[in-house]
């Protein structure tokens, strides 16, 4: 008989099999920053990310540097919003101030910025509104101007997470414009209209004012539509291709990294995190193997990079190891 248990038998034995491992090297950390003085807000629906201010978010980033986090993604919190998110592409704007300032006293943080208009309009849409739905190609062009600005101030990576269709092609041909042909874009290839991303509209106030974001999101139920739209993003440039959310769409995961020749990565989206922190609070799953779990689950589908607000957690478990 072939028994499959022999290779079970101790850690030692179970170590040498073992598939998929996960690493700090394959993590990135999501970033709220909110303008103004003095602020460490935490986010209620999401126990342990707060809200920091410029000045109050060195303990933060020392942390992450510490704990050898390659890399953070970057979200901004505006004083002031408006019908377009023109704050977006002010050069003074709270991205611009914060990537000068990682830029200056974190060198080595690699730092990859949201591209998006949703925490920076008035309406709470990731665009420009026209007869009550985001207007695709007038937000194309302030797509371009947001990037460009986060880029000339030290932006390592973008990542557009609109959903407007040639949101690639645009940004790749204005950064090539300008002469900054080796900055690579992550492609929010498969965003798919999803309830799991109600936490951070919380923490950064970013719900839609009206209806719903499905006419730019996936459809939920949809696999084929994301080979389409991966397609559509690595044809005009991506230079890796991300799904969003995680869990619920490992395999969709596996589908991009079996198709395409792009580091595939995922979002381990606010929801996702809630869930873990809640039912790990209330003493009902172990939280920490929860997570390894799910983030090991999510690399064993095919991702090389994750974003997770577990970053931190995770690295702490990694570096004891
Ligand atoms: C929108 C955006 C969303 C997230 C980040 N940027 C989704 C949305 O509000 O539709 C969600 C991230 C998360 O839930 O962790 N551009
Ligand atoms: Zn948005």
């Amino acid at each position: 008989m072939y028994r499959t248990r022999r290779l079970r038998k101790t850690e030692n034995i179970r170590r040498l099999v073992r598939e998929t491992k996960l690493s700090v090297d394959d993590l990135i950390y999501p970033l709220f920053i909110e303008e103004g003085e003095n602020i460490e807000a935490e986010i209620v629906s999401m126990p342990g990310i707060k809200r920091f201010s410029l000045d109050r978010v060195s303990k933060e980033l020392d942390e992450v540097v510490a704990l050898h986090i390659p890399a953070v993604l970057l979200f901004g919190v505006p004083s002031k919003k408006d019908e377009e998110g023109s704050e977006t592409w002010n050069d003074k704007g709270i991205i611009q101030e914060t990537i000068r300032f990682i830029k200056k006293n974190y060198p080595n943080l690699y730092i990859i910025t949201d591209v998006c208009f949703c925490e920076y309009t008035s309406h709470g849409h990731c665009g420009i509104i026209l007869d009550n739905d985001v207007d695709n190609d007038a937000t194309l062009v302030n797509i371009a101007k947001q990037s460009i600005s986060h880029v000339k101030a030290g932006a390592d990576m973008i990542a557009p997470s609109g959903m407007m269709d040639g949101t690639i092609a645009m940004i790749r041909e204005a950064l090539d414009n300008k002469g900054f042909m080796n900055i690579p874009i992550m492609a929010y290839s498969v965003k798919y209209a999803s309830a799991y991303y109600g936490p951070f509209r919380d923490a950064v106030d970013s719900a839609p004012s009206f209806g719903d974001r499905r006419t730019y999101q996936m459809d939920a139920a949809n696999r084929d539509e994301a080979m389409r739209k991966a397609t559509f993003d690595d044809a005009e440039g991506a230079d890796i291709l991300m799904v969003k959310p995680a869990l619920s769409y490992l395999d969709i995961i596996r589908d991009l990294k079996n198709n395409f020749d792009r580091p595939i990565a995922c979002y381990n989206v606010s929801g996702e995190y809630a869930m873990i922190k809640a039912a790990g609070e209330k003493g009902w799953i172990n939280e920490e193997k929860v997570m390894m779990e799910s983030l090991r689950s999510m690399k064993r589908a095919g991702a090389a990079i994750i974003i997770t607000y577990f970053a931190k957690d995770v690295a702490k478990i990694l570096l004891n190891r």
